[in-house]
């Protein structure tokens, strides 16, 4: 259905709109035929990705020199960005804003409410909508799920409508890391992300950036995903439901040593534990899934190990020195691929591949 006969229907509470099926709300989030604003992996199609990764490459590929450089530069040097992250965060935060600058764009940002006029008493809905006002594009992240969902829906009823790509919403998902890790996997497994089996270890629970990747392997013919969590922490039954009814085998175990052998990727994260409600964190024993110096002798020669970082100790730092360990490359891919992201979301992509 396309946007415009979605816009009759849809309706004018968002309560009802929110709790609509996935696939019904996608729609309102896009215009002409391509993403308008970012908010889900299940945005993306196996077309959309293959063709955002080859904008990352070139634009990666043009602005090594003066003059690449300063041609994506002007292709949307006349918008401003806003970088609304009252959630903290350092990698997301100055891609994004790094990637807005390698197009061209002013950013401008809140971090922190207490010094925003939402001290003041004004709710964060009308907040956002201030930013419409005054810039064209919003980049969010937020404690709280759903929340840049409503602002994208807010902003797409505003009499200015202003895209609105998600840096992380709740526990729920952060869908433009999801990107950068399967353009990380593409690149550094031999034959991509096809056919390979990726483990993914941790506190899967309430890890939105697990949830995200899980999603996009929808795109990818013969993965296999395994998850290795504290029992506590399993991966939630509607990332498993969905899995299941897009025929991608998976199984759970809270035991890595014997599934680390036969892995193409480990995909390791950290305990979450800023969604404690009564310290649960405390009580599970995180030590057994961490990798250490002693595991890369167990796994593949051409197994990548990767993290979304920050980390504590669930990488022992001398890992690092491995040529496996790619999460410095998955951190710098971030930003190629975000910008490639924002030059869809603009259509600029076209003169970015056509550029010699
Ligand atoms: C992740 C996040 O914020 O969800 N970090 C990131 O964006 N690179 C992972 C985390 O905080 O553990």
């Amino acid at each position: 259905m396309k946007r415009t006969e979605m816009m009759t229907e849809v309706s004018p509470n968002w309560d009802q709109f929110y709790r609509q099926d996935i696939n019904a709300k996608i729609p309102f989030f896009c215009r002409e035929d391509r993403i308008y604003d970012c908010l889900f992996s299940q945005q993306f199609d196996r077309h959309l990705l293959d063709r955002l990764f080859g904008v990352a490459d070139k634009m990666r590929r043009l602005a090594q020199t003066k003059a690449g450089a300063d041609f994506l530069a002007s292709l949307l040097s006349h918008k401003r960005a806003m970088l609304y992250f009252v959630q903290p965060s350092t990698r997301t935060f100055l891609s994004f804003q790094n990637a807005c600058h390698i197009l061209g764009f002013k950013t401008s940002e809140i971090r922190d409410t207490s010094i925003s006029s939402e001290i003041k008493g004004e709710t964060p809905e009308d907040s956002v909508r201030t930013f419409s006002s005054y810039v064209d594009l919003i980049i969010m992240r937020h404690p709280v799920p759903g929340f840049v969902e409503k602002t994208a829906w807010v902003m797409n009823r505003a009499k200015r409508p202003v895209p609105v790509i998600n840096g992380g919403s709740g526990k729920d998902q952060h869908p433009t890391q999801a990107l950068l890790d399967v353009y990380t996997l593409n690149s550094c497994l031999k034959g991509g992300v096809e056919g390979k089996t990726i483990v993914m270890v941790g506190d899967l629970k309430r890890g939105r950036t697990v949830r995200s990747l899980s999603y996009l392997m929808k795109n990818y013919k013969g993965v296999r995903l395994v998850f290795v969590s504290p029992p506590q922490l399993r991966m939630e039954k509607d990332i498993l439901d969905f899995l299941s009814r897009h025929l991608i085998p998976y199984r759970e175990t809270d035991d890595l040593g014997p599934v680390m052998r036969e892995a193409d990727a480990i995909y390791m994260t950290r305990i979450q534990d800023e969604h404690d409600t009564a310290g649960e964190s405390k009580k599970v024993d995180y030590s057994r899934f961490c990798f250490r110096q002693k595991d890369l002798k167990a796994i593949k020669d051409t197994c990548i190990i990767m993290h979304p970082l920050p980390r504590r100790d669930e990488i022992e730092l001398s890992v690092d020195e491995d040529d496996r360990a790619v999460y410095w490359r998955q951190e710098r891919n971030g930003m190629w691929v975000r910008a490639a992201l924002i030059a869809h979301i603009f259509s600029v992509e076209d003169q970015i591949l056509k550029r010699s």
